[in-house]
């Protein structure tokens, strides 16, 4: 299918589930090389990075930890928009290898406001994966080490990615029309 709905908008297919495949595979080759001899611990930040998360995991040969959580961002009982804490990190971070595995970069906003809480607990070395970055939306300074495919400032869903909750299990990545 090359179009689909989800709620109100219509999309069409912009990255192939072969395509997202190939570079997915790309990058953890990449990984491998970078981090040979090392254990790095991937936190892939739920819900939207699921996807990624476990094709970049399984095309790995190096050792690797994994774990999933999610940012909250609240100020009294109204989200802020900051993100100011993250819930499911049991992990102690110090002197850990540490890669952060992202669906998509758009403002920067998020990891901008995450990145020192990881900081704060001195691992060895902190990176970024991401699989999409929209860099012409990307206003907070970031420094991206992998990035998948560089995409224009358009709405996408699938691949993990939704649109108000749904469109994450389409196998593609969609662009809205
Ligand atoms: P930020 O603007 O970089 O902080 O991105 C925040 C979050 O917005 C991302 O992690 C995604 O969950 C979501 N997001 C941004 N752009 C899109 C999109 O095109 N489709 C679906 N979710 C998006
Ligand atoms: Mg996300």
């Amino acid at each position: 299918m090359s179009t689909v709905k989800v709620h109100d908008k219509q999309f069409e297919v912009y990255l192939s589930e072969a395509v997202i495949l190939e570079r997915v595979k790309a990058l953890a080759e990449q990984i491998s090389q970078d981090y040979a001899g090392k254990k790095p611990l991937f936190i892939a930040i739920l819900n939207g990075s699921f996807m990624f998360a476990s094709d970049l995991f399984k095309q790995l040969h190096i050792e690797a930890e994994l774990c999933f959580i999610k940012l909250a961002s609240y100020k009294g009982m109204k989200s802020s928009g900051n993100v100011v804490t993250s819930i499911g990190l049991e992990d102690d971070l110090f002197g850990k290898e540490v890669i952060i595995v992202e669906d998509i970069v758009d403002t920067g906003k998020t990891l901008h406001h995450f990145l020192p809480k990881l900081m704060h607990q001195q691992p060895k070395s902190l990176k970024i994966a991401t699989l999409l970055h929209k860099s012409e939306a990307t206003t907070y300074p970031l420094a991206l080490d992998y990035v998948g495919f560089d995409i224009p400032n358009k709405f996408v869903v699938g691949y993990g990615l939704d649109y108000d909750g749904l469109g994450r299990n389409l196998k593609e990545i969609y662009q809205v029309i």
